[in-house]
C-alpha cells in the first residue's frame, strides 16, 4: 500500500487500522477496546489492554531468541569508550536495577526523576522503571536546579536517579551540587537519590539519603515484568509552554508501544537487526522515543552518543560513528549540521570514513532551513534527506517522508505530508479552514493517534485549556504555517511564546521571570530572535525601575548569570537591552510577535490595540542604538 492509501485507511478507519498495528506488539492481555473517552473526555487508546514497555523493549527479544543481537551501543568521545550491550545483557541488568528501586520502595505508578548525562544507566533507569510499571521522569542535564526543583514538585518522585557528573566537550559539569540544591529548593523531599559515581568526578553523598549505584545494583534481586494497563502512565516528561511552569506531557505504555513500533518501520524504514541513531539526549522526547524505546520495541540496535557533532574530536565526529556502527538510519537535529558546516564547510572529513551503509537521513526539532538542506543534498550522496516534524505532546511524527510507506517527492522548508493518524488543517482565527498557500494555526481533528499525550500530569484543566478550547475538537500544535496546492505542510513557527534554541525547546515566560527578579529592572519581555547557528536565540528587552542607576553592560552580564543559573545555559541568554518602553496593547499585553518581527526584519502590523503607536519608533531607535538593528 502507498501513501495516500495508507493515509487514507487511517483516516476512515482509525480503529481498524491502530487494532492491525496493536497486533504487531506482545500484550499479556489484548484490548478490551481500540479507542473511547475516559472520565475527562480525552481520547484513549486500548483500553482493558494488558502489558509492560520493558517487556516489550526487551524481555521479547530475548523470549524471540534475539538475546545474542546488540541492543544498545554506548559510543562516548568524552570518555573515550564503546560499549556494547546484548538484549541478554540489557534485560538482565535491567531486571536487577529494577529489582533495586522496589526494594527502595518504588512501585507500579510512583514517580521516578532521572537527572543523568548520556550514559548506559540512564536507559537501564528508564527501562527498569517501566519493568515496575513506576513512572519516569528525565529532566535534561542541561537544566539548572530551579528547573529540577520545579519538576521535581511536580512529579513528586519517592526516588531520584541521579549521577556525578556530565561532560560538555572537555568540560566536566558537576551534577550532584544541581541536585542538591534543587532538593533544597523544593517542597517535596525524595526518600532517596541513587548516585552512579563516574571516575571523572565523585560525588558527596549524604547517607542515608544517598546510595551508591553500584552497590545499589550488587545488593538487588531480579525482578520480573509488573502487568499494567496500557492507559497506565510510561512517564512524565516536562516540555515549555507560554508560562514559566512547564508542563507535564504525560505518555501512557499502550498506545506508545503500538505508535512508536509502527513508526519505526513505517517512518525511518528499519527492521529488528538494524542499526538506528538518534544523535539528541534522553532528557527530550527525541531521545525517549528514538533513543531508547522505538529502537528497542522494533528489536533495532540504538546508539547512545556521548559526544557533540563538533570537537569531539573534530566535524568528522557523526560520520566515524555511522561508518563504526554500520548506521543505516540517522536522525539529529539541524543546528548539529549547522555546527558541522560552519567548522568543514565542504563535508571534507567524510571522505575519511565509509558511511554507505547510511540509507536515510532524518532531521528534526526545529525547522530545516533550505541551506541546510541543500548542503545536506549536495554531500550525502542521495541519501534522502527527510525533514519530519513532531513535538514531546505527540510522541512521534504528525508529518514526514515515509521510508517504509512511500518516498514522495520532497520539498525545501517542507516536512512533507502528515503522518496516518493526523488529520491535519489550518485554521485562520475564527476557526475557518485555510486554502493552500494560506497560513494559519496547525491543528489536528481529535482524535489524535495512540502515543500522543492523554494529560498533563496532574493538572488535566491544563491539558483542555492550552491544547483543546481554542478550537473545540481540535488540536492546537502551537506552530503556524500552510499547506500548498499539493497538501505538502509547511511549518513557519510558533504561534505561541515557545523558542526553540539549538533544538532545544523553551518558553520565553520561564526567561522572563528570571529577568525580572533582578532588583533593577521594572518589567521585561523575552523574545526569540533569529540566529544563524542556533535558529533562535533568546534576547531581553528590559525596562528599569525608576531612579536606578546601573550600567547597560554590568546589567547585561548579571542577567546572563542568573538565567544561566536559573534556567541553564542552554538557554544561550546572551544579550539584554535597556528600553524606555514596552509596546502593548490597550489591555496590558505585550507586543513581542511585534517585537521579534521588527528585531529580524520582518514585514509586521502593528495592531490598532497598541496603547500608544510612538512607542514603536522609539524602540526602533533603541534597537539601532544598540546595534541590535541596522538603521
Ligand atoms: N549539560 C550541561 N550543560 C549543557 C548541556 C548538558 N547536557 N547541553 C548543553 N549545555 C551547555 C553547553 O555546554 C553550553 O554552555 P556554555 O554557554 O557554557 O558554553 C550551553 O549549554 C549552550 O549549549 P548549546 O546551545 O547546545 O551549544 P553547544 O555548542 O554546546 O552545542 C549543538 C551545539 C549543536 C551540539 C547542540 O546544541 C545540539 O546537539 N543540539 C541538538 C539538540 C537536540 O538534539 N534536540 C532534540 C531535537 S532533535
Ligand atoms: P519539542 O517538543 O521539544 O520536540 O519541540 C517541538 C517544536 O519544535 C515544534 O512545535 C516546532 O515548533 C519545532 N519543530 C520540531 N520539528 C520541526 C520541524 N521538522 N520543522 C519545523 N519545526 C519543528
Amino acid at each position: 500500500m502507498g501513501y495516500a492509501e495508507t493515509y487514507q485507511r487511517a483516516l476512515t478507519d482509525p480503529e481498524g487500522f491502530w487494532a492491525e498495528q496493536a497486533r504487531e506488539v506482545p500484550w499479556f492481555e489484548a484490548p478490551a477496546t481500540v479507542l473511547d473517552q475516559d472520565d475527562n473526555g480525552a481520547w484513549r487508546w486500548f483500553r482493558g489492554g494488558r502489558m509492560n514497555t520493558c517487556h516489550v523493549a526487551l524481555d521479547q527479544h530475548v523470549a524471540a531468541g534475539r538475546g545474542e543481537t546488540t541492543a544498545l551501543i554506548y559510543d562516548s568521545p568524552a570518555t573515550g569508550q564503546v560499549q556494547r550491550y546484548s538484549y541478554q545483557e540489557l534485560l538482565d541488568w535491567t531486571a536487577q536495577v529494577a529489582g533495586g528501586l522496589q526494594a527502595l520502595g518504588v512501585a507500579r505508578g510512583d514517580r521516578v526523576v532521572i537527572y543523568m548525562p548520556m550514559i548506559p544507566e540512564t536507559v537501564v533507569a528508564m527501562l527498569a522503571c517501566a519493568r515496575l510499571g513506576a513512572v519516569h521522569s528525565v529532566v535534561f542535564g542541561g537544566f539548572a536546579a530551579p528547573e529540577l526543583a520545579m519538576r521535581i514538585d511536580d512529579a513528586t518522585p519517592k526516588v531520584v536517579v541521579s549521577a556525578s557528573c556530565g561532560i560538555e566537550f572537555d568540560r566536566i559539569i558537576p551534577y550532584k551540587p544541581l541536585l542538591d540544591e534543587a532538593i533544597r529548593l523544593a517542597e517535596h523531599k525524595p526518600d532517596r537519590c541513587v548516585v552512579v559515581q563516574r571516575p571523572q568526578e565523585t560525588a558527596e553523598l549524604n547517607a542515608p539519603r544517598d546510595i551508591d549505584w553500584q552497590a545499589f545494583v550488587a545488593d538487588a534481586e531480579p525482578v520480573d515484568c509488573t502487568p499494567v494497563d496500557a492507559t497506565d502512565p510510561l512517564y512524565i516528561l516536562y516540555t515549555s509552554g507560554t508560562t514559566g511552569k512547564p508542563k507535564g506531557v504525560v505518555r501512557d505504555n499502550g498506545g506508545h508501544a503500538v505508535a512508536l513500533n509502527y513508526s519505526m518501520s513505517a517512518i525511518y524504514g528499519v527492521d529488528a537487526g538494524d542499526v538506528y541513531w538518534a544523535a539528541s539526549d534522553v532528557g527530550w522526547v527525541v531521545g525517549h522515543s528514538y533513543i531508547v524505546y522505538g529502537p528497542l520495541f522494533k528489536g533495532c540496535t540504538t546508539i547512545l552518543y556521548e559526544g557533540k557533532p563538533v570537537r569531539t574530536p573534530d566535524a568528522g565526529a557523526f560520520w566515524r560513528v555511522i561508518a563504526d556502527h554500520r548506521v543505516k538510519s540517522f536522525f539529529v537535529a539541524p543546528t548539529a549540521f549547522r555546527a558541522i558546516k560552519k567548522e568543514d564547510p565542504d563535508c571534507a572529513l567524510k571522505a575519511q570514513y565509509d558511511i554507505s551503509c547510511l540509507e536515510y537521513q532524518f532531521v528534526a526539532g526545529e525547522r530545516l532551513d533550505p541551506p541546510t538542506y541543500h548542503w545536506l543534498q549536495e554531500h550525502l550522496n542521495g541519501v534522502p534527506i527527510i525533514d519530519h516534524w513532531w513535538q514531546t505532546e505527540t510522541g512521534w511524527s504528525i508529518c514526514a517522508n515515509m521510508a517504509g510507506v512511500e518516498l514522495v517527492e520532497t520539498k525545501a522548508g517542507s516536512p512533507t505530508l502528515p503522518v496516518p493518524g493526523y488529520d491535519l488543517r489550518i485554521l485562520d482565527e475564527a476557526g475557518g479552514e485555510l486554502g493552500p498557500g494560506e497560513e494559519g494555526a496547525i491543528v489536528v481533528k481529535a482524535p489524535l493517534p495512540p502515543g500522543s499525550f492523554p494529560t498533563i500530569w496532574d493538572d488535566h484543566a491544563r491539558y483542555d485549556e492550552s491544547y483543546w478550547s481554542q478550537y473545540p475538537g481540535f488540536y492546537l500544535t502551537g506552530d503556524g504555517g500552510y499547506r500548498d496546492e499539493d497538501g505538502y505542510v509547511y511549518v513557519m513557527g510558533r504561534i505561541d511564546d515557545v523558542i526553540n534554541v539549538a533544538g532545544h525547546r523553551l518558553s520565553t515566560g520561564q526567561i522572563e521571570e528570571v529577568v525580572a527578579d533582578h532588583p533593577a529592572v521594572a518589567e521585561c519581555a523575552v523574545i526569540g530572535i533569529n540566529d544563524a547557528d542556533k535558529g533562535q536565540v533568546p534576547m531581553g528587552l528590559v525596562l528599569l525601575k525608576d531612579g536606578v542607576n546601573i550600567e547597560a553592560d554590568a546589567l547585561q552580564a548579571e542577567l546572563v548569570q542568573m538565567v544561566r543559573d536559573g534556567v541553564g545555559a542552554i538557554a544561550n541568554f546572551k544579550r539584554a537591552i535597556v528600553v524606555t518602553r514596552l509596546p502593548k496593547t490597550r489591555s496590558g499585553k505585550i507586543l513581542r510577535q511585534v517585537m521579534r518581527k521588527m528585531v529580524d526584519g520582518e514585514a509586521y502590523t502593528v495592531p490598532s490595540t497598541i496603547d500608544d503607536v510612538a512607542i514603536i519608533d522609539e524602540l526602533e531607535a533603541t534597537l539601532v542604538e544598540t546595534g541590535v538593528m541596522s538603521g
